[in-house]
This record gives C-alpha cells, structure tokens and sequence, in this order.
C-alpha cells in the first residue's frame, strides 16, 4: 500500500504499464521472429527498378552484398551495362517506364528469363517542381504514365512470376512522404503517389492468400538526383538542379538500410525521413488536418527557397 501511496499509483495504472510492456515484449518477440525468417537474403533473387542511380542503385548494391542475385531495369542501356558490372551478380534489362503497353510487353517478354522472384522493388520514378498554375496537363499524363500506370502494368504482368510457397515474396512500392501530406511545387506529382499509397493497400488485401506482401516506403527528402530529373511546365524540360532541401536530405545509405529493414520486417507503410521531427508532424497532422493544411502553406516559402537556393 504504502509503495502505491509514495508514487502516487493505482492498480489501473500499474495494469496500463504492464499492458504497454506487454505489447512492446510482444512486437519485439515477433520482430526476432520475421528477422530470422526474411532476414537472409542470400540466393534470394530481388528485382529493382531505376536501378542505375539513386535509391535503386544503392539497394541493388546493398542487396548484392548481402549475397541475392540482382536484378536492375533502367532506360538507359549504356548507364545499365556500366552499373551492372560493378554490382556483383547483378543483371541489367533495359525497360522505360514511359509507357504502360510497352511495360506490359517487356513483361511477357521477359517472364520466362526472370523465373521466380522473392522481391520486386517499383523505384523507378519521376518527380516535378512547378507551381499548380504552371503545371500542364502533358506534365502529369508523363508522370501518370512512369509513376503509376507503368507499376501498375508491371505488378499485373510479373504476378506470375512472384514466390507463393511458405517462404512467400515482397512487392514493394516506393511512393514519397509528398504522397502521404501533400507538398507545395509538387501537386501533380504528390498525388500520383497518394494514388500509389492507397493502390499498395487495396493491392495487399487481394494477393495476400497467395503469400505475397504488398507493402510502400515513402521517403522524405533523400541525397538523390531526383530534382535534376524532376519535369516543369510542359514536362518536356527537367528542373536540372538540386533544391536544398534534398542537399540537406538523408543520405542514401541510410534509406536503403530502413527500406530493407522494413522488407525484413514485412511492413505495410514506412515513412523514412532524416530525424524524427517530420515523423512526429506528419502523425500530428493525421490527427488534425487543419494543421497540416496551415504547416504545408507556412512550408510553400520554404520550398520556393530550396528552388532558388539550388544547384
Ligand atoms: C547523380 O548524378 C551524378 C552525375 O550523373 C552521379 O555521379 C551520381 O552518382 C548521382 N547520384 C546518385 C545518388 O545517384
Ligand atoms: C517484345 O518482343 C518482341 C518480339 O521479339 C519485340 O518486337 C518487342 O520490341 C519486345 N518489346 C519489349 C517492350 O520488350
């Protein structure tokens, strides 16, 4: 009585402690369990698209040193033999993104080559930096078509290919926290890769009897090249630089290693960002829109001054 009394604890209070203990016992005992399970990847053969530079270059690395057989797609044939040759076994396929039906062909073409695959990792991409009023029509059909409907044809046409025994298989999309909270200069762009966030889930529900784990990592600004490559105005054109805001981002390195994790894990949405900061805003604004709605108009100037700050 006298131990209650001193902290001033109840029964009920003690019965809430032990029942958070009980639960992060619980998740640490089944995360122990999904490492040894998924956490080999050796002779596992994992499949990334974009695979040339960026985040995908970094996985396939990553991925090949932790002894799978890797497979990289990229628009470029050159750039694909070239980092292909410095990854250990790794093959290259040339496949462009830019059309749907063409994706659809390269995999009928290709099914019998790939054989059965443990993982497909959709990271190729495309982002933009524009202002919604500059943004053209023709920008956002060439993002739909490399950000969403390409994936979309290539999960159709690989299903096949996909590991469905005990040990089951991965697809993972790999959207942006852009698609999550929404993002000034990005419009067209953040929506697609909400279309992607709600399409992984609706994706998950139906092949996973077939023991396959739909998951998608959306990542926040990361030391790539994605805003030299992100399309303005009529989309014909590229931004060329790279904003500050993904100078300052988190280095590659440190994304692949949480988007491994997170396949290890078996996890259904991954948001990987430098600090906890964003993390923390983004539940909050989950919670309250409103805020979010404020924090985003407040973040408008921000982001127009990465674009100037760019290089
Ligand atoms: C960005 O592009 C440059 C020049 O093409 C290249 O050397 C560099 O490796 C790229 N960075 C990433 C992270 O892919
Ligand atoms: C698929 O194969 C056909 C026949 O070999 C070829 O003409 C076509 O270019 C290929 N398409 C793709 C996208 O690989």
């Amino acid at each position: 009585m006298d131990f209650f009394n001193l902290f001033c604890l109840s029964w009920l209070d003690l019965l809430f402690f032990l029942a958070i203990g009980g639960v992060i016992y619980m998740k640490k005992r089944s995360n122990k369990a999904k490492r040894a399970k998924n956490g080999d990847f050796k002779g596992k053969k994992i499949l990334i698209t974009g695979g040339t530079s960026g985040i995908g270059k970094a996985l396939a690395e990553k991925f090949s040193k932790l002894g799978a057989n890797v497979i990289i797609t990229g628009r470029d044939d050159k750039k694909l033999q070239e980092v292909s040759k410095t990854i250990d076994k790794c093959e290259g396929y040339v496949l462009d993104m830019e059309n749907p039906e063409e994706v659809e062909k390269w995999c009928e073409n290709n099914t019998k080559n790939l054989g059965t695959l443990d993982a497909v990792i959709h990271n190729a991409g495309l982002s933009m930096r524009d202002l919604f009023m500059n943004t053209e029509i023709k920008l956002g059909q060439r993002l739909l078509n490399v950000d969403f409907l390409s994936i979309f044809a290539m999960i159709q046409g690989l299903m096949g290919n996909m590991r469905t025994d005990e040990q089951g298989s991965v697809i993972c999309g790999i959207g942006s926290l852009a698609g999550v909270s929404g993002a000034g200069v990005r419009s067209m762009y953040s929506a697609i890769k909400g279309a992607n966030d709600a399409f992984f889930k609706c994706l998950a529900c139906e092949i996973r009897d077939k023991n396959i784990h739909s998951m998608i990592v959306h990542p926040g600004y990361i030391q790539t090249n994605v805003s030299q490559n992100a399309l303005v105005g009529d989309g014909q054109k590229s931004f060329g630089k790279t904003d500050s805001n993904i100078k300052n981002g988190l280095p590659v390195e440190d994304c692949v290693n949480q988007i491994i994790d997170s396949i290890v894990l078996r996890k259904t949405e991954v948001w990987v960002c430098k600090g906890f900061g964003m993390k923390i805003l983004m539940f909050i604004s989950k919670i309250f829109p409103s805020f979010l709605d404020y924090g985003l108009y407040k973040n408008l100037n921000q982001q127009l001054s990465a674009l100037k700050k760019a290089s």
